[in-house]
């Protein structure tokens, strides 16, 4: 089973996460080393984000030794379009705090076809090169997938395209006015990569997610429910909100 910390509303949770974040940035300041992130996007890592960048502003938190490492990027989709996670992550964080520009990584969902192979492993490299992921922040889909790895995706998987369910794409027909237009592929970190980090923190909100938080924790482990793999990470945490911890026995 895997460890949850249950706060009764997303914003008392997203404050002790980001706490947990400044405290191992500044922890690695004083040791004069870097740290390395693994950063989601969607709505559930805003408010994480919004006080990351008020620590920052507020409480002179530099964000100078640290690299990150975005899970996926839309395939095809562009850096400047409105609906790229490069937008996002300039938008919720990258432009409001100190992260240089050269350390932070998201892949390029602009590349040609085929170009992208080598350009995963090079991604996968630099990572290792760093050192690999001190800690990766993750949301879950209503399917279960963590990062794009949907159902199906093995635990050897590694920085790769893949194909996007139609429940993925269901739920992000909003940002791009209508399911037709969003993407049909993608690309994302594998489930090994998630699983190298030496710390996971999954987060989720609202009775929406707390079945699929459910089978995640208490399920069986399978390909079925790839955020369950996480149950084999010694050093994972769920914090969820109260309504998303309905479920849970
Ligand atoms: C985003 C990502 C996805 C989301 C998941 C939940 O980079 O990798 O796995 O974390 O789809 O999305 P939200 O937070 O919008 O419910």
């Amino acid at each position: 089973r895997i460890p949850t910390q249950i706060y009764s509303n997303s914003q008392l949770a997203s404050v002790a996460v980001a706490k947990e974040i400044a405290d191992l940035i500044k922890t690695r300041q004083q040791e004069g080393r870097h740290v390395v992130l693994g950063l989601a996007t969607g709505s559930t890592p805003i408010k994480v984000y919004k006080e990351l960048i008020r620590l920052h502003k507020e409480e002179g938190l530099s964000f100078s030794n640290v690299y990150s490492f975005n899970l996926d990027e839309y395939y095809p989709m562009k850096a400047n379009s409105t609906q790229s996670y490069v937008h996002f992550m300039k938008e919720q964080l990258f432009d409001h705090v100190d992260i240089p520009k050269e350390n932070y990584f998201i892949p390029d969902g602009s590349l040609k076809q085929e170009d992208i192979a080598e350009f995963c492993k090079e991604y996968d490299n630099n990572i290792a090169a760093l050192g690999g992921i001190d800690l990766q922040l993750l949301g879950i889909g209503g399917n279960g997938h963590i990062g794009f790895n949907e159902p199906g995706s093995l635990q050897n998987t590694k920085t790769r395209l893949i194909t996007l369910d139609h429940s993925t794409r269901a739920s992000a027909a909003g940002d791009f006015s209508g399911i037709s237009r969003v993407p049909k592929k993608a690309i994302t970190m594998g489930v090994s990569n998630i699983m190298n980090a030496h710390r996971v923190i999954l987060m989720a909100w609202g009775e929406g997610k707390s079945r699929i938080v459910r089978e995640a924790v208490e399920g069986p482990i399978s390909d079925q429910v790839p955020a369950s793999y996480l149950q084999q990470h010694s050093n994972t945490t769920f914090v969820i909100d109260e309504p998303c911890a309905n479920e849970l026995t």
